[in-house]
């Protein structure tokens, strides 16, 4: 029993619980606990670093790809790490698909209210070379694709009455030139614009949107960049010389995708909430601006 005097083990043991509790609440703002999340291009490479560490976090997570062998194989992998991951085919640019994956994710896993919008592609291409179609390719998927399932996400959020995140992958080709990726360059450039309209136009929904610029990250898309590299110098620049040189010299090596992805996570926690419509570089110093 207790004498109602304030004893110093009594102090002692307020102290650390308070300390525990703090402890506690600090770790809410860093956790993505029953949040649902869909990140596009999931089945590999970028998104399926980022889906592992949003599941770290806690998240469960619903990977939406084209290529549907990949996306089995990445979200069985998540569920041998013990995360709560499914998946479902999902081509940006068909909104059906889109909806599609949006109402497999609400009965699957819960109203989704984190969007990574991940799926992008590339062609390395000489400027004189660039047609039309190559256009409406890259357009296709990095901007409007990530547009339209932008909207939908948000929608499905504005009905449900909850606010959620939405992370663009841009690149720092928004910022910096790469010759034979004009067309990429803009649409990055495209993505990071859109990032700071959508973050205005949703902030009264409670939907924050963010935006990272990876640099050189290890995916399949850079492998090939690498190989059209070395076709297109007739062998004097070798994949080998790709991988040296490459990665940001801050770092040494190239990009993993989960370092991308932890930073992904983080945009997406409530430790984030006053980072806003922002492009954010994770491309270990190489960008400045
Ligand atoms: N790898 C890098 O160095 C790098 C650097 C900066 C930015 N990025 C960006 O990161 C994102 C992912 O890049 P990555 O390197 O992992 O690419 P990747 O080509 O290795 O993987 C992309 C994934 O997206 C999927 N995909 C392609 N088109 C799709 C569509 N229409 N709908 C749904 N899924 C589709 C592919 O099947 C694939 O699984 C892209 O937006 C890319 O522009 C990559």
């Amino acid at each position: 029993m207790g004498d109602g005097r304030d004893h110093p083990g009594r102090r002692r043991r307020h102290a650390r619980r308070g300390l525990l509790e703090k402890e506690a609440s600090m770790n809410d703002y860093y956790s993505l606990k029953s949040r649902v999340a869909i990140v596009t291009g999931g089945g590999s490479g970028l998104g399926l670093g980022i889906a592992r560490a949003l599941g770290q976090l806690g998240a469960s997570v619903m990977l939406c790809d084209i290529n549907e062998s990949s996306l089995r194989r990445a979200a069985e992998e998540l569920r041998l790490e013990g995360i709560d991951a499914a998946a479902s085919y999902c081509d940006v640019t068909k909104p059906d698909t889109v909806r599609d994956s949006l109402e497999r994710a609400r009965q699957v896993l819960g109203v989704p209210d984190i969007l990574v919008n991940n799926a992008g592609v590339t062609l390395m291409q000489d400027i004189f070379e660039i047609g039309d179609k190559d256009w409406d390719f890259i357009l296709g998927v990095n901007v409007k694709g990530l547009f339209r399932m932008t909207q939908l996400f948000a929608d499905g959020l504005r009905r449900a009455g909850k606010g959620g995140n939405v992370v663009n992958l841009s690149s720092n080709g928004a910022k910096v030139t790469y010759d034979d990726q004009v067309h990429y360059c803009a649409s990055k450039a495209a993505v990071s614009n859109m990032t700071q309209c959508m973050a205005s136009n949703f902030a009264p929904l409670g939907i924050n949107v963010n935006a990272v610029c990876p640099g050189a990250v290890d995916t399949a898309m850079l492998r090939a960049c690498m190989a059209a590299t070395e076709q297109q110098t007739g062998g004097k620049v070798t994949v080998a010389d790709c991988e040296r040189t490459w990665g940001p010299p801050q770092l040494g090596r190239l990009i993993q995708p989960v370092e991308v992805g932890r930073v992904v996570a983080f945009l997406c926690t409530p430790a984030a909430a006053m980072i806003r419509g922002q492009s954010i570089n994770v491309d270990a110093g190489n960008t400045k601006f």
